[in-house]
């Protein structure tokens, strides 16, 4: 069993038990989020403590001497990022969520060191973050798949150890752990490997070719524990006997917040997300975010449209992959018009596949992908991946749905092909350039 199978009512209960203490949800969800992490921290041996404090208040020591590890983890001993620090809770309720992470099973999974269980209890418990930011994880498999269309071709054309990649909607980092462990260890596919995949030498680069932003600041500050977490159990060492590598991972507004270093313009040779897609509710903000992206912005938009032009406009280096799970709203709303008509025309289209059919957990509203290149078009082909029907039945395993395996299936026959015209195109040339010349 995984944390995705323990039922959401759950860790509804949970949190409402312990908001009776704290007063609100927020502080409760972030309460109980803590605590899975302070374990698996302690679980994995990564903190300097012998062992894990009792009670409330070794809660507290064990977040402190967290953000005393790295300059990255400083945000969980922040009381505006984590409510715990300002807003106390009994023992009594403490114990309560102490045997709610005993017996979790999501904190034993494989995936254990690279924290996939604590970005998803995150989305389970905070209803603020599902609510108000749409919060919604992006599966691995899929973010995988975004990273073979984008960072992988751009690792291949900029080098392995020279490609950078962002996520300007981290949420707690699924696509940036997954596009971390790509760096680390790139892909073998036609050429013989020339970067080790293990050792310092690889962490510190995966390390500094990712970047993350989020305006969640505790899923912000959860994707560097991830980053970091994952890069000493990778080590054997615990998180301060860290070299002092940075992590590139900010809290920020990723749409108006023109200030941000790691939001440097052209920064980037592969941008990938999977961005919010609701309409933001604050007016200001709408506003705001209108006046800043008018190229897309136009009626009830979703904010999905402003974080492409965001990313093809801005963040992408010239010629820079920019891959999307977004959702296809755009394609049957009248917000789409101008993007379709005007603004995405400008761009090189790459691949474009329709997910709707695609059983993604959590993800109610159709989807779809799309790989742009930041530069005009090139050619005159587009990879199309039409989707004729959905899955039959809700899949045991969704990365094993019949639809999701037909999308994969049709992507790697389509870049075989490509790989073999390019290997063709170069032999014909090779040999016209080698035949004499009367
Ligand atoms: C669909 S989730 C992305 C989930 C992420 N890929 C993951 O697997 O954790 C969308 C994310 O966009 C973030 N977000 C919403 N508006 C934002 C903004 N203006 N700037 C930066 N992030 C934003 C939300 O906080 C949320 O984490």
């Amino acid at each position: 069993m995984t944390s995705r199978t323990l039922p959401a009512a759950a860790y509804d209960r949970l949190t409402a038990e312990v908001a009776r203490d704290t007063g609100d949800r927020r502080s409760a969800a972030l309460w109980i989020h803590a605590g899975g992490l302070a374990r698996h921290a302690h679980d994995h041996g990564l903190l300097p403590l012998d062992s894990r404090p009792p009670g409330p208040d070794g809660l507290l020591k064990s977040l402190e001497t967290l953000a005393s590890c790295h300059p990255a983890l400083a945000p969980f001993a922040n009381p505006a990022v984590l409510p715990v620090w300002s807003q106390p809770l009994g023992a009594a309720v403490w114990s309560a969520v102490d045997e709610f992470w005993a017996g979790h099973p999501g904190l034993e999974d494989e995936h254990l060191v690279d924290g996939y269980a604590l970005g998803d209890t995150y989305q389970l418990l905070s209803e603020e973050a599902r609510k108000g930011r749409a919060l919604c994880q992006t599966p691995p498999w899929i973010a995988r798949l975004l990273l073979r269309l984008s960072l992988e071709p751009a690792m291949e054309e900029w080098g392995p150890a020279d490609a950078r990649m962002i996520d300007p909607a981290c949420g707690t980092g699924h696509i940036v752990m997954a596009a971390f462990h790509r760096v680390r260890v790139p892909p073998l596919r036609g050429r013989r490997r020339t970067l080790s995949g293990d050792g310092p030498q690889a962490v510190e680069r995966a390390l500094a070719a990712v970047t993350g932003v989020d305006l969640d600041p505790y899923a912000a500050a959860l994707t560097a524990y991830r980053l970091l977490a994952s890069s000493a159990a990778l080590l054997r060492i615990r998180l301060d006997a860290l070299p002092n590598w940075p992590v590139n991972v900010a809290a920020a507004d990723s749409l108006l917040d023109v200030d941000e270093p790691l939001l440097r313009a052209g920064a980037y040779h592969a941008c990938v997300a999977n961005p919010p897609y609701i309409t933001p509710k604050n007016a200001f903000v709408r506003d705001r975010v209108r006046a800043a992206y008018p190229q897309v912005a136009t009626g009830k938009y979703s904010l999905a449209l402003p974080f492409t032009a965001l990313m093809l406009e801005r963040l992408a280096a010239p010629g820079g992959y920019v891959a999307q799970l977004t959702s296809n709203a755009f394609m049957k709303r009248e917000f789409g018009r101008r993007y379709i008509e005007e603004f995405l025309p400008r761009y090189d289209a790459r691949w474009i596949i329709d997910t709707s059919g695609v059983y993604i957990p959590g993800h109610g509203t159709p989807t779809c992908i799309l790989v742009h290149r930041s530069r005009p078009p090139e050619g005159d082909k587009v990879a199309a991946i039409r989707g004729n029907r959905g899955e039959p039945r809700v899949p045991q395993d969704p990365a094993q749905g019949l639809v999701w395996r037909a999308i994969e299936e049709a992507v790697e026959s389509r870049l075989a092909r490509d790989r073999f015209e390019a290997a063709l195109k170069g032999s014909i040339l090779e040999q016209a350039d080698a035949a004499p010349t009367m």
